[in-house]
C-alpha cells in the first residue's frame, strides 16, 4: 500500500535504544522484531524500520542482519567528528560504515545537554557522517523553558539553521524534532504543533539548502512516541515518520508502531 502525501518520502521509524540491551540481548530483540514484522506481512519498501542499539551491540547487529538477510536497517547513537587519531573513545563514521550502518543519530538533545554538544559541532558530526556516507538523523527540539519563552519553533528552527549552514544542497539527511520535554515524559506533543514545526523545519531546509533537499528530506517527530499516538503525527503531511525511544524497546509495541499504515488508512 502508497503511503499517500508525502512527496514521495518513504516514512522512517526508527528506535532510539539509548543505553539499554546488551549485545546478547540486542541479538534476541531484533531476531523477534524481525519476526513480528514478518508475520505482519510488513512492507518495509512502504515504511523503513531502523534501530540505533549501543556501539557494542552493531556488530552483533550487523551479523545477525547479514546473515538472515533481515530487512532491519541500523545505526548508531553518536559518532566523532573525526576520522582517527587521539581521540580516546570516539568512534569515527568510516567505523560505522565498514559495520554497515545506514544512520547515525547526532545531537540528541541527551548529549546537548549531558555532554555540551553545540550546533556547531553537531553540525560538523552531521558532515563527517555524509563524508562516511551514512545518513545522519539530525535531532532539534526546545526544552520546556525555551517553549515557554519563545513558543514550540524558535529554538528547533534556529539549531537546524546553524547546522545546515555547513551542509549543501543534495545532502542526505534526516531531521528529527524532539521537544525536550516530550521526551521520556509521556506527554507527546500534539500532531498539530509538532506538525507546525516540521513545516517550518522543511522551510528552513529551502532556505538554507535548496526546494529540492527540503522535498527529500524526511523530518520525523520523537517525544512520547506510542503505538496509541502515531496514527496522529502520521496523518501530518510534513512528518515523515518517528524516533522512538522508550517503546522501542518492547518488541510489540515498535512492531506496533511500525505498521502505522494499518490503524491510520494514510
Ligand atoms: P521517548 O520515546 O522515550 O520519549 O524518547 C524519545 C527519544 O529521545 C528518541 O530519541
Amino acid at each position: 500500500m502508497a503511503v499517500a502525501g508525502r512527496a514521495g518520502r518513504t516514512p522512517l521509524i526508527a528506535g532510539n535504544w539509548k543505553l539499554n540491551l546488551d549485545h546478547l540481548q540486542a541479538i534476541a530483540f531484533v531476531q523477534k522484531l524481525a519476526w513480528s514484522l514478518k508475520d505482519a506481512r510488513h512492507d518495509f519498501d512502504t515504511v523503513e524500520v531502523a534501530v540505533f542499539p549501543p556501539f557494542t551491540d552493531l556488530r552483533s547487529v550487523q551479523t545477525l542482519v547479514s546473515a538472515d538477510k533481515l530487512p532491519i536497517k541500523y545505526g548508531a547513537q553518536d559518532v566523532s567528528e573525526h576520522e582517527s587519531g587521539a581521540y580516546t573513545g570516539e568512534v569515527s563514521a568510516q567505523f560505522l560504515a565498514a559495520l554497515n550502518c545506514s544512520y547515525v543519530i547526532i545531537g540528541h538533545s541527551e548529549r546537548r545537554a549531558l555532554h555540551g554538544e553545540t550546533d556547531e559541532l553537531i553540525a560538523r558530526k552531521a558532515k563527517a557522517a555524509i563524508k562516511a556516507g551514512l545518513v545522519p538523523v539530525i535531532c532539534v527540539g526546545e526544552t520546556a523553558e525555551d517553549l515557554e519563552q519563545h513558543g514550540p519553533s524558535a529554538i528547533p528552527v534556529a539549531q537546524l539553521g546553524t547546522i545546515a549552514e555547513a551542509l549543501k544542497a543534495g545532502d542526505d539527511i534526516v531531521v528529527a524534532y524532539e521537544p525536550v520535554w516530550a521526551i521520556g515524559s509521556g506527554q507527546a506533543a500534539t500532531a498539530e504543533q509538532a506538525q507546525t514545526v516540521a513545516a517550518q523545519l522543511r522551510t528552513v531546509l529551502e532556505e538554507k539548502l535548496d526546494a529540492d533537499t527540503a522535498a527529500a528530506t524526511r523530518i520525523l517527530y520523537g517525544g512520547s512516541v506510542k503505538a496509541a499516538n502515531i496514527a496522529g503525527f502520521m496523518r501530518q503531511k510534513d512528518i515523515d515518520g518517528a524516533l522512538v525511544g522508550g517503546a522501542s524497546l518492547d518488541v510489540a509495541e515498535f512492531s506496533s508502531i511500525a505498521q502505522f499504515p494499518k490503524h491510520v488508512g494514510v
